[in-house]
């Protein structure tokens, strides 16, 4: 089958549908593709890069009139007809928001394939382009922050003074909100961010933020079964209310991202929080399409308040990156036609089993003219145990050991310990108290490293591991077969350890790699 890619005609938009290197995978799931001329300009593709990749670059009748039509807004009403009848188009079409353009699509008969309704479970997130999208506004949302905060984000002690850290508050930390925390704390600054939903607490502090809970009795609480919020309660609301408030006159920069799928965003900073920040303090809110998280915010649009304050309101975050965000979004599409490709021979099958691929077909071209699918069938999805409640105040709950029972082991344990130290022949007894000294030091030293650490503390295990195996081979030709067989189950083991952290390490390596040698991604 024939892929078109169009050139975007929504006004704005830098991204395309498809890079170099996504047209190499299409061409690998056995599609043919046709780039309308110019498609990729906004994003820095060359047309001479497609035709590289191995796409024709043809005209715009020809990338609509192809079988399958990829575009990143997906066609406006008026251009329904460009499509031919049969044909599948892919691209964000917002079905909650747009019954005449689905309607139009389904009496045109086009199977049209929503990328924003992919539901959010793991088996699809390869191609959950809300995520990938939000990922790099989230980045962009601290860039542009940065870019009108006329201070450094880092603290600095310098001959000419000290600088002293920006503070920067993130509200919601769903995909966006934790792309903003990483980003804005590898910039230096400190950041602080706040979430109705307390699981994302470590989440938060894995990426070097702090987490403000937002106090509020245990029956108040949020637990997410889905991974989205529900809508907050009062009490909670008059209680982050406050903690606006404080927030707002402590800190340079607020990030707001909360959403409620399906609702308004919600208000969570009013003018008098924005009166109160410094001059010269920033204020991103992601979500002024939506109606805004902050008071005084303009949908697209920079404003600054009588007091000093930028506050900005851009919806176009991701294409602010284009080149980024059109790779990811044409890998978002590359890892729906593997999922609609079966076969690899480039044929398109849509299997209405499979509740990924039924949620995001809004309408489909059936033999008698095409019909609506949106909305679809709810999807039954856990993002998260829908019992498992947390406090708010507490930090994730472990199951604490009682006292007795921590004594009981304790005394077991030295029981243990002068029982081999009294009966056991030399050497065992000098080995076996330096096998429990480390278990007891790795036990608090490995404890209290950070998440963000356990990449590192990995690969010292690995070469604890290379020393077991060197041990185990010194033992493995002993008279005593016990000894033989202890000595080839450490091998084994401290040999997968070995073996499969260089593998981990390599696939990371080779993410790494990928994104900064990709020439023409
Ligand atoms: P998400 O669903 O992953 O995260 C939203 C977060 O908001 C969740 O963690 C949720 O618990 C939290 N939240 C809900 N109610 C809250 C409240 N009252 N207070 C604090 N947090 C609350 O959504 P995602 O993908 O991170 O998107 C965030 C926002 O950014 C959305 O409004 C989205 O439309 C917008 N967005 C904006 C872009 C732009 O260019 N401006 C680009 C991409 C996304």
């Amino acid at each position: 089958m024939l892929i078109g890619v169009i050139r975007e005609t929504h006004p704005g938009e830098t991204r395309v549908a498809a890079t170099p290197a996504t047209v190499r995978q299409l061409l690998g799931l056995g599609y043919e593709v046709v780039v309308e001329a110019g498609a990729g300009a906004l994003s820095s593709f060359a047309d001479e890069a497609y035709v590289e990749a191995g796409a024709r670059v043809g005209s715009a009748a020809e990338a609509w009139g192809a079988e399958v039509v990829f575009g990143v807004n997906g066609p406006t009403i008026a251009e329904v007809d460009r499509l031919r009848p049969g044909t599948t188009v892919a691209g964000l079409l917002a079905p909650a928001q747009s019954p005449e353009l689905l309607a139009a699509l389904a009496a045109h008969g086009v199977t049209a394939l929503a990328m924003d309704a992919v539901p959010r479970i793991s088996r699809a997130q390869s191609l959950d382009v809300l995520s990938s999208m939000a990922n790099i506004a989230g980045y962009r949302a601290v860039i542009e922050a940065a870019h009108h905060f006329g201070r450094f984000f880092t603290g600095q002690v310098t001959a000419a003074g000290k600088v002293p850290p920006a503070k920067v508050l993130v509200a919601g930390a769903g995909v966006a909100g934790l792309a903003a925390i990483g980003a804005a704390s590898s910039l230096g600054a400190i950041v602080r961010a706040t979430d109705p939903r307390p699981e994302v607490a470590d989440q938060v502090k894995s990426l070097g933020g702090e987490y403000l809970p937002v106090v509020v009795p245990a029956e108040e609480q949020q637990v997410s079964s889905d991974g989205y919020a529900k809508a907050t309660s009062q009490a909670y609301d008059a209680a982050a209310a406050r903690l606006y408030s404080d927030q707002a006159a402590d800190v340079d920069i607020v990030i707001t991202t909360a959403l409620i799928p399906g609702r308004p965003a919600p208000r969570l900073v009013t003018a008098a929080d924005v009166a109160a920040m410094r001059s010269g303090s920033v204020v991103v809110d992601m979500a002024a399409a939506q109606g805004g998280n902050v008071e005084g915010s303009v949908a697209g649009q920079v404003v600054t308040t009588p007091g000093g304050v930028t506050i900005i309101g851009y919806t176009d975050l991701a294409g602010r990156l284009p080149a980024q965000a059109s790779q990811l979004y044409g890998t978002n599409l590359v890892n729906l036609m593997k999922l609609l490709t079966p076969g690899k021979d480039g044929v398109l099958v849509l299997d209405f089993e499979d509740v990924v691929q039924r949620g995001l077909t809004v309408t489909h071209a059936g033999p008698d003219g095409g019909e609506v699918l949106w909305p679809p069938p709810p999807v039954q999805v856990s993002a998260a145990p829908a019992t498992a409640v947390t406090p708010v105040e507490a930090k994730p709950a472990k199951p604490s050991m009682s006292a007795a029972t921590k004594l009981g082991l304790v005394v077991a344990g030295l029981v243990i310990f002068f029982f081999v130290n009294a009966t056991a022949p030399d050497p065992i007894p000098q080995h076996f108290t330096v096998l429990m000294l480390s278990i007891v030091i790795g036990y608090y030293v490995i404890g209290k490293v950070a998440h963000a650490l356990h990449t590192p503390l990995m690969s010292v295990t690995n070469a604890i591991s290379g020393v077991i195996v060197v041990g185990a081979l010194l033992q493995v030709g002993h008279d005593n077969h016990a000894i033989q067989a202890l000595a080839g189950v450490a091998i084994l083991l401290a040999s997968i350890n070995v073996f499969g952290g260089f593998a981990v390490t390599r696939r990371m390596l080779a993410m790494f790699g990928s994104s900064t040698t990709a020439k023409g991604n």
